[in-house]
């Protein structure tokens, strides 16, 4: 009896404090919208959203305060950057506003993959000299100048790709890492990539063809042409046929989009074949919850099945933007992009990623 009233108490003690500690966190959730641009400071352009919402709403192309690079920052002149899948999420808010500020977004510039021109460098930054041309991931990116960190993940641009290529690079990070760490693909494997057309897609079949492997692209009828064209042995067209469904077996399944259930992705395994899930919401206009969920039952499946089910995460990590960097040096991953806008449309570039049928990258031009 008293075990029971203690339960009950000490739930009752808990919800309290969770109801506090949400209340406090949701109400002290800001950001720097609110500041002025510090007399003297140079300026510049950058887009910004104060409130969480749709991009044509939200999204808006400002005069804010030009950053100064510390003593291990480099100033990069921002010529390029690609959108990704989350960037209409993170603006709008959902689900990763548990990331990203109950309230308000705390970081109010989107974009991350940039390529751009060093214009200056910090005290201790013996990597990078002024007018180096570079690419690399830092948060808040769609501006005309951001600051990096040159020990983190920015890395010299390949000589022979253009800026908006280059901005494109880092999305292949999620690439390399699922087909060589997680899905550890092996030359002379099958693999089989979900999703062959679009941003992540495209970099994946390069990848793997880079990794020797025989790689079969599923992609919608228009886009056929271009995954055969970026080096897949095979294509299947998703609105006639179905992967799961005619008997072909693969070392590796990647799956991009998250619209197939475990069971229906498992079916076209080897018996011992590996599972990549990385399909975070293409079919479902950026809803998160499904192809979580799907992520979520795979892992804890993985424990009792045959098939190794694994999810990548893009590592941005200079080691990992330099193997890419030279895969592009070497002419084995070419960007494909799609269309490129100018940095005052960006969100209408962004509603274009999130309808979910890119094919390749969309770029920004700053
Ligand atoms: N884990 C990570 O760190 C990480 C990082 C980046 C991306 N990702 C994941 O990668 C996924 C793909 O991102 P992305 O940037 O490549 O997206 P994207 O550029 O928007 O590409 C979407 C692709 O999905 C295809 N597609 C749409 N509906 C389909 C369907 N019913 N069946 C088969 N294919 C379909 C489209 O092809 P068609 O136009 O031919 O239909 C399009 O090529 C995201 O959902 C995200 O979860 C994960």
């Amino acid at each position: 009896m008293k075990i029971k009233r203690l339960m009950k108490w000490g739930t009752l003690a808990l919800l309290l404090i969770l109801f506090a500690w949400f209340q406090f966190a949701y109400w002290s959730s800001t950001n720097d919208c609110g500041r002025s641009i510090p007399a003297g400071a140079e300026r510049m352009q950058a887009i910004k959203y104060c409130e969480y919402g749709a991009p044509d709403d939200v999204l808006k192309l400002e005069e804010v305060a030009k950053p100064v690079p510390n003593d291990n920052q480099v100033l990069v002149r921002v010529r390029a950057v690609s959108l990704r899948f989350y960037d209409g999420g993170m603006v709008e808010g959902g689900i990763g506003r548990l990331v990203f500020g109950l309230r308000k977004p705390k970081n109010t510039t989107p974009g991350s993959d940039f390529a751009g021109t060093v214009e200056a460098v910090g005290r201790n930054v013996t990597e990078f000299k002024p007018h180096d041309e570079v690419f690399g991931v830092r948060a808040g990116a769609l501006a005309e100048y951001i600051c990096v960190r040159a020990d983190r993940a920015v890395v010299s641009k390949p000589a022979n790709v253009t800026f908006e290529q280059a901005a494109a690079i880092p999305t292949a990070l999620v690439a390399l890492q699922g087909l060589r760490d997680t899905g550890q693909l092996k030359a002379g494997q099958k693999v089989l990539i979900n999703g062959a057309s679009g941003g992540v897609g495209t970099f994946t079949v390069q990848i793997a063809k880079a990794f020797g492997a025989e790689v079969t692209g599923v992609c919608s009828t228009k886009n056929l042409d271009l995954v055969r064209s970026i080096g897949a042995d095979h294509v299947i067209d998703y609105r006639r046929d179905d992967f799961a469904r005619d008997g072909r077996r693969y070392d590796v399944v990647f799956d991009l989009v998250g619209n197939r259930s475990l069971r229906d992705c498992r079916r076209a395994l080897t018996p011992t074949g590996t599972l990549v899930l990385s399909g975070g919401g293409v079919s479902n206009g950026g809803s998160l919850v499904g192809p979580v969920g799907l992520i979520l039952r795979g892992q804890a499946l993985s424990r009792f099945v045959g098939h190794r089910l694994v999810v990548p995460t893009a590592q941005p990590g200079k080691e990992n933007l330099a193997v890419l960097r030279e895969l592009a040096e070497s002419g084995r991953i070419t960007p494909v992009i799609d269309r490129t806008y100018p940095l005052s449309a960006a969100a209408e570039a962004i509603s274009h990623v999130e309808a979910g049928h890119t094919r390749g990258k969309v770029v920004i031009t700053v």
